[in-house]
């Protein structure tokens, strides 16, 4: 007797990220021509399994997006099922509708909140396998996510071309990086960008401490370069009171009341929607294609990682609800530290 074809569905939740649409094309691409596999792609996040939005993919209409940011699905981060605004837990209509579709499996592009979902909704039955996503690099049990990289070229290339303007006019520059929790971007492009201070949410620092570094270095020196994390909370600054967007120039307003001239730039969502870089084009074409053999082999409920360069999956009940912070002690914190950059704690 033939086997019926493969059904599966696709979707990207959460915020957006560069490599999602190389991602979507790697698994719909093998999927297709390896196991003659049908797509179906979710609009919207996990919204569209529940508001009934989706539509067919074909291998053409995954062609030629692997070099563009967005995401050709859509997504979004009000979608959770299990707590779907005044609706309240709605996972039931999802389950309605994974079955309405034939659904043989559900790939899920996303970050630790998509990975908690995906969880939740495997442990309900549906056969999932997710896919770590965003700039932030804080999804646990991978060494790393794609969108990272192009997050960090373009906050590091900031920091790098403000030296110019900063030297000329012997000011403070401020950079605020994204990295609501966790700050791989802000520590990965402070370094790469050459600043001297770098402010994450996992340092405690202060603005004293800050003012004191710039005080040391300008008797030598015409400028300071201060990337700050957007969830970066430094004493005497009230966090509660402030939205991302706000810590920089907060930061810089400090700096200026110890006596330094200072400017701001909020990098913010042209982190997220620059065209991936080539490493992230790789990282989310292996994600893809990892993602695919697992579902023939019929390995659900896990999520494709990378650890020490090569490719593996680990149990989505080891993600869900979990963050992968910097470590205050981490190799790349001493390492800025060795050349002489601050955290603003001491
Ligand atoms: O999690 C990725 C991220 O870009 C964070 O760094 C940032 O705080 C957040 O998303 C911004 O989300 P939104 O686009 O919903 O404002």
């Amino acid at each position: 007797m033939k086997r019926r074809k493969l059904r599966l569905g696709i979707l990207t939740g959460g915020g957006d990220g560069p490599g999602l649409n190389a991602v979507i094309r790697a698994v719909v691409k093998k999927g297709i021509s390896e196991h003659g596999a049908r797509f179906v792609g979710i609009l919207d996040g996990f919204q569209g399994l529940i508001e009934r939005r989706w539509k067919d993919l074909t291998y053409d209409d995954v062609s030629g997006i692997l070099h563009i940011a967005g995401t050709i699905l859509g997504t979004t981060n009000k979608g959770d099922p299990f707590a779907y605004g005044p609706r309240g837990d709605v996972s039931r209509t999802v389950l309605k509708h994974v079955k309405e579709l034939g659904l043989d499996a559900l790939v899920c592009l996303g970050g630790d909140g998509t990975m908690k979902i995906a969880e939740g909704l495997a442990r309900l039955g549906v056969r999932i396998v997710g896919i770590p996503k965003t700039i932030d690099n804080d999804v646990v049990g991978t060494d790393v996510t794609f969108g990272f990289d192009t997050a960090v070229k373009v906050a590091a290339d900031a920091v790098q071309v403000l030296h110019a303007t900063a030297d000329a006019h012997r000011r403070v520059m401020v950079v605020e990086v994204m990295g609501r929790t966790a700050g791989w971007i802000g520590l990965h492009a402070g370094i790469a960008g050459g600043a001297d201070v770098i402010l994450i949410p996992e340092i405690p620092a202060s603005i004293a401490a800050v003012a004191a570094h710039i005080g040391r270095r300008h008797r030598t020196r015409r400028f300071t370069i201060v990337v700050v994390a957007e969830g970066a909370a430094p004493e005497g600054i009230d966090r509660a009171a402030l939205h991302p967007g706000i810590i920089g120039t907060t930061v810089a307003d400090r700096i200026e009341e110890a006596g330094y001239e200072s400017r701001v730039t909020v990098l913010g969502h042209l982190q997220r929607s620059a065209p991936p870089t080539p490493a992230d084009r790789v990282l989310a074409t292996r994600f893809g294609a990892a993602a695919v053999d697992l579902v023939a082999a019929g390995k659900f409920r896990r999520m494709v990682a990378v650890r020490g360069g090569r490719i593996t999956s680990i149990p989505l009940s080891k993600v869900a609800g979990r963050v992968k912070l910097v470590p205050r002690g981490h190799e790349l914190v001493a390492a800025a530290r060795a050349v002489g950059t601050s955290f603003g704690d001491a």
